[in-house]
């Protein structure tokens, strides 16, 4: 199992669920976060997008995913989220030791689903 966290544009939020269903991905935490790339904040300032001091707003998504879901997930973020200009944002992919569906106590793959 895998948990994919991605760092996406707010506006693209939409556009990365429709694509996330088309994969047959459904499952999804979202948050709304601060944060900067390499550019610090500072090109994005420019372009309108300033929060607090260089942070900029950004989604965060979490995706927990069986093993053939992985490169399914990050496909479909990518459609959804890339223009091609900076702070398209990023994907991180750690591995999950465990998930647990408290209502049933389903363990692991048949939980995570
Ligand atoms: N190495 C990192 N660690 C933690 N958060 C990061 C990291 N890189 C990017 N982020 C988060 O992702 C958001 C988007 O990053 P961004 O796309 O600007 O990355 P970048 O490395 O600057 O690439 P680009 O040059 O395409 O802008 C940042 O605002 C930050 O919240
Ligand atoms: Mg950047």
């Amino acid at each position: 199992m895998r948990l994919i966290i991605a760092i996406i544009q707010p506006y693209r939020l939409e556009e990365v669920k429709a694509e996330l269903y088309k994969a047959e991905v459904n499952l999804i935490t979202v948050s709304e976060v601060l944060g900067h790339g390499r550019q610090k904040g500072v090109t994005e300032v420019y372009r309108g997008n300033k929060e607090t001091g260089n942070l900029l707003r950004k989604i965060r998504l979490e995706i927990a995913v069986n093993e053939k879901f992985v490169e399914p997930t990050i496909n479909a973020i990518i459609k959804g989220a890339k223009t091609g200009e900076t702070g398209d944002g990023k994907i991180f992919v750690l591995d999950l030791k465990e998930c647990v569906r408290i209502r049933t106590g389903e363990r692991g793959g048949t939980a995570i689903g």
